[in-house]
């Protein structure tokens, strides 16, 4: 263990987390699938491509609900408007048609991201915590910037962005605040916060995994 994590472990671990991912978030948000996605330079095939993938990422995250629900503390962290996999739906109708479901394809990074979810989200409140801050805290921040991108770049309908739409948080920033809170209200020893902020970097690190593939297919 390095003595910056050491250092780290004595934050509250809503600060422990972003401390511990800061370089794997620069890391994810300069790979070039989301730089040329940024830039307009993709098509919405490769966009929906994504989408695909974030069906099968968030189906198997929102699994974990009901055993996250059982544990008391962890009852604290699962959030009803939070849940993607209904918006997810209804944009893959939208983008690929209402056969998507035979349509689209699931790359091997997105499998891997699939079963490390099954494997610690389902059975470890830290982990689901660790996944859940990797993806709902990146969605309400960054994800309104690839909105705005989407529908400006790409001409993307509404109907097709309800993912990044969260409709009954009004204020991003107040219930991201509100979030953290929760995350440091946790009775999670140093170690535990350790375990918790070693498995948001395996998350962010299957989201770098999953961009390097979709480069590979639709970067040229
Ligand atoms: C287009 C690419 C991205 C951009 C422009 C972006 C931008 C940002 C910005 C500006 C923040 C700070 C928001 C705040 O302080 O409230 C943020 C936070 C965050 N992002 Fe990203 N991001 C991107 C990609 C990602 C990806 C791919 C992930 C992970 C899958 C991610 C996960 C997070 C998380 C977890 C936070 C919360 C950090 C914290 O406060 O603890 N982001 N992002």
């Amino acid at each position: 263990m390095s003595s910056a994590s050491t250092l780290e472990a004595e934050l509250p671990l809503s600060l422990h987390l972003r401390a511990a991912t800061r370089v794997a978030h620069e890391r994810a948000e300069t790979s070039g699938f989301v730089e040329s996605l940024m830039r307009g330079e993709l098509t919405v095939a490769a966009y929906a491509d994504l989408a695909a993938q974030h069906h099968v990422i968030y189906t198997a995250l929102e699994a974990a609900e009901p055993f996250v629900r059982s544990d008391p503390a962890g009852a604290t962290m699962v959030v009803e408007g939070l849940r993607r996999v209904p918006s997810i739906e209804r944009d893959l109708e939208t983008l690929v048609g209402p056969g998507w479901r035979d349509e689209v394809r699931v790359l091997p990074a997105t499998e891997r991201y699939a079963a490390r979810l099954r494997e610690v989200a389902g059975t470890w409140v830290g982990g689901y915590v660790a996944h859940a801050y990797t993806r709902y805290l990146g969605d309400l921040s960054g994800g309104l910037a690839v909105k705005a991108i989407l529908q400006r770049a790409y001409a993307v309908p509404d109907e097709a962005v309800n993912f990044y739409t969260f409709t009954s948080i009004p204020k991003p920033k107040l219930f991201k605040d509100d979030y953290r809170a929760r995350m440091d209200a946790l009775p999670f020893d140093r170690e535990e916060r350790l375990a918790v902020a070693a498995e948001a970097e395996v998350a962010f690190g299957l989201n770098t995994a999953l961009f390097a593939e979709l480069g590979a297919i639709h970067l040229r």
